[in-house]
């Protein structure tokens, strides 16, 4: 056949420069890099993925849903084998999956479930089970004389897994509420999972029930920092009793100088290497059999749920210091030597 032409686009000289060599390529759509955590995230992913022979190209968007958008179409249109993606916004997202399935790509949603789309597998904590262990963590810390006043303080309301916190949590307050034993008397998501949003609620909550509170189920240790400001300005740190997430090194320091209660260690090595394991199975063609589903509002997705570990005053040293996730004298920082766990 002379004379014809063959017209290929950007996109297939990009995928067929790719191609020539090969070489697995997995796109990693990012929210943010703002939380301590999905650095760590980003960067076991890529190590892991590295690994098993493949390459990564990780994008964050800051927060933002339209640039997490345009940046997914910047991934398809490099060829990506598959794509990863941890949403800012459960909703908005699925337009990304469409996008990426027009092209054959399958994804992955990392952490954070996409609603209402075809999501090839999903790689999570069990995410309600994480908001029980912090109401219950909570109200078995409070003062046990007074009836308790509980503020609850969720996390992004475009964050499905917010929406799963919470549900545990109000499982566990609920039922304690039924009983007599407290009173909600403040619930609010926290805009962006903002600390200095949680402040905010947390002030409004103090002035609305003239500081009568007895315990604050917050949703990761952003928002926990934040409401912990706000009773430090009443003087009432570490006598009111306050839940987290994520074991942020400055909240696993606010526990070992008894201002917070607990956190939830989520390993990242278990949810970042689980992903990056089934991401480049994908990319291989190969068959992935996983337990779980859920169900996203379309479809089941097959589902990979880890499990969510109680870290207290208790446990630093056999949690998070064994895991090499913190270091002793990091976590210990402000706290005399000689008061140091043997
Ligand atoms: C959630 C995640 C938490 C926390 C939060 C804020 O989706 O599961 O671990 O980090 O986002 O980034």
């Amino acid at each position: 056949m002379t004379g014809c032409k063959i017209l290929i686009t950007g996109q297939e000289v990009a995928k067929q420069a790719k191609k020539k060599d090969n070489q697995i390529l997995i796109g990693f759509s990012m929210d943010t890099l703002r939380e301590e955590r999905w650095q760590k995230d980003k960067a076991i992913f890529e190590q892991k993925v590295k690994e098993l022979g493949g390459d990564v190209k990780t994008l964050s968007a800051n927060g933002d849903d339209n640039l997490q958008l345009s940046q997914a179409e910047q991934l398809i249109s490099q060829g990506v084998d598959v794509l990863v993606v941890n949403p800012h916004n459960s909703k908005t997202t699925a337009a990304i999956v469409n996008k990426a399935h027009k092209e054959g790509i399958p994804v992955i949603a990392y952490d954070r479930l996409i609603m209402n789309a075809d999501v090839d597998l999903y790689v999570t904590f069990d995410n309600v089970k994480v908001g029980e262990l912090q109401a219950k963590a909570v109200v078995d810390h409070m003062a046990k004389e007074s009836k308790g006043n509980m503020v609850y303080l969720g996390g992004a309301d475009t964050d499905n897994n917010a929406k799963l916190f919470r549900e545990g949590a109000m499982k566990v307050l609920k039922a304690e509420e039924s009983k007599g034993k407290i009173k909600i008397v403040y619930d609010q998501y926290t805009k962006d999972w903002k600390p200095e949003e949680a402040m905010k609620n947390m002030e409004n909550a103090l002035t609305a029930n003239k500081n009568n509170v007895q315990g604050v189920v917050a949703a990761n240790d952003g928002v926990a920092g934040g409401a912990i400001q706000a009773l430090s300005a009443q003087g009432l740190v570490g006598k009111v009793p306050v839940s987290g997430q994520d074991a942020d090194l400055a909240a696993c320091q606010r526990i070992a100088e008894g201002k917070q209660t607990m956190t939830v260690y989520k390993p990242i090595k278990s949810i970042a290497s689980k992903a990056a394991e089934l991401a480049v199975a994908l990319a291989k063609g190969e068959k992935i059999e996983v337990k779980n589903k859920v169900h996203n509002g379309k479809i089941n997705v097959p589902s990979v749920f880890l499990e969510p570990v109680v870290v207290t005053k208790d446990n630093l040293v056999q949690t998070v210091i064994r895991d090499g996730f913190h270091r002793m004298e990091e976590v210990y920082k402000n706290v005399p030597k000689d008061q140091w766990p043997k």
